[in-house]
């Protein structure tokens, strides 16, 4: 079994990235041969200015280090030091059909009104994004839930490269890793849109690198309502703010939305909310502080990342070779 994910350096990292994504790959590392990038090379399909990008790689690399993630175990790198991703995504691209890339909605949500303006590769991304996966030949991938899509295409691809090219099972079906609490945390200001890290609002984020006031206070900010906690699930229907603040609660506390509602039921945001500001900055205060120390020392995450680059080229130049082949081009 093999593991890979990948984070964009395009922003700061969230509880979303964390309860989505980075959480997981703490936990997979113990069993499974995993591989975690920083997608460089994704953050660029929109404009990104050069130094800061460079700033964000580490910001990403300091976060899955500050999180847990070993760099003996798992190979932590970017993704452009790895040349293999785009030499297979150019292959990719010559097997993904127009139509697939057309259903895709984080293209529409991020192209906006103007997608003539849209750069090219923000259109392609997602076969990148398949590459990335399968040039490890990836049998699964920890990510949220807004992901689902692309990796349908990412075993759309598989599927088709090996029927085209009669390379049987030469590419796995990927299995996405999705389920589990937390797969889907919402912004704090609105119940409705995912929480994500170009909100413009500054309070529907709670940052790894947050100290523990701003915590306090994005917590206390937290659009809510006036009633109290329910008792049961259901409850909670048409209360997606509410429902947000008990999924992380639960998330981060290791026990089920039922459980938080049976110990707060009848209780209103006044008991609520600060009982989850404490628990929200014992969690994350620490990762914080970690990736702190880690990113006032770039040369020793920059040692890190190279090192796995090179420990990750091994196997992604080992693909790229056989496909090489399967497609015809000369050795
Ligand atoms: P990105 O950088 O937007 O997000 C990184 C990870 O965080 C998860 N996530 C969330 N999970 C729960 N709630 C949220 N509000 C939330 N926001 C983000 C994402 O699902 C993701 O797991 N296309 C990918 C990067 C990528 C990739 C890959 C992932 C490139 N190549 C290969 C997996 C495998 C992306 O933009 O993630």
């Amino acid at each position: 079994m093999r593991v890979l994910s990948g984070i964009q350096p395009s922003g700061g990292m969230h509880l979303g990235n964390y309860l989505g994504a980075i959480r997981k790959f703490v936990e997979l590392q113990h069993q499974y041969d995993c591989h975690f990038c920083v997608v460089d090379m994704h953050a660029i399909t929109v404009w990104q200015d050069p130094a800061k990008l460079r700033e964000q790689t580490f910001h990403i690399a300091a976060a899955y280090l500050g999180a847990g993630v070993d760099p003996e175990k798992a190979i932590v790198f970017h993704q452009s030091g790895v040349h293999a991703h785009a030499e297979l995504a150019w292959i990719f691209n010559c097997v993904a059909r127009l139509g697939w890339l057309d259903r895709m909605t984080q293209f529409k949500d991020k192209a906006g009104k103007d997608k003539q303006r849209a750069s090219v590769g923000l259109y392609t991304y997602p076969v990148l994004q398949a590459a990335d996966i399968l040039v490890y030949k990836a049998t699964h991938v920890p990510v949220g839930d807004d992901q689902k899509q692309h990796l349908e295409l990412s075993r759309d691809i598989a599927a088709k490269f090996n029927h085209d090219f009669d390379a049987e099972n030469f590419f796995p079906q990927t299995e996405p890793l999705i389920k589990g609490p937390g797969a889907r945390i919402m912004s704090l200001r609105d119940g409705s849109k995912k929480m994500s890290k170009s909100d413009p609002s500054e309070n529907a984020c709670v940052f790894l690198a947050d100290d523990a006031d701003t915590i306090m206070k994005k917590i206390k900010k937290a659009k809510t309502d006036p009633e109290p906690l329910p008792s049961e699930l259901d409850g909670l229907k048409d209360r997606p703010e509410t429902a947000n603040l008990v999924g992380i609660y639960a998330a981060l506390s290791g026990r089920t939305d039922e459980e938080i509602l049976r110990e707060f039921a009848g209780k209103g945001f006044g008991v609520f909310k600060p009982a989850l500001a404490d628990l929200v900055v014992e969690k994350i205060s620490p990762i914080g502080g970690e990736m702190r120390r880690l990113e006032a020392d770039p040369a020793y995450l920059q040692k890190i990342m190279t090192a796995g680059a090179e420990r990750a080229g091994i196997i992604a130049d080992q693909t790229v070779k056989e496909v090489k082949e399967i497609v015809g081009f000369l050795a």
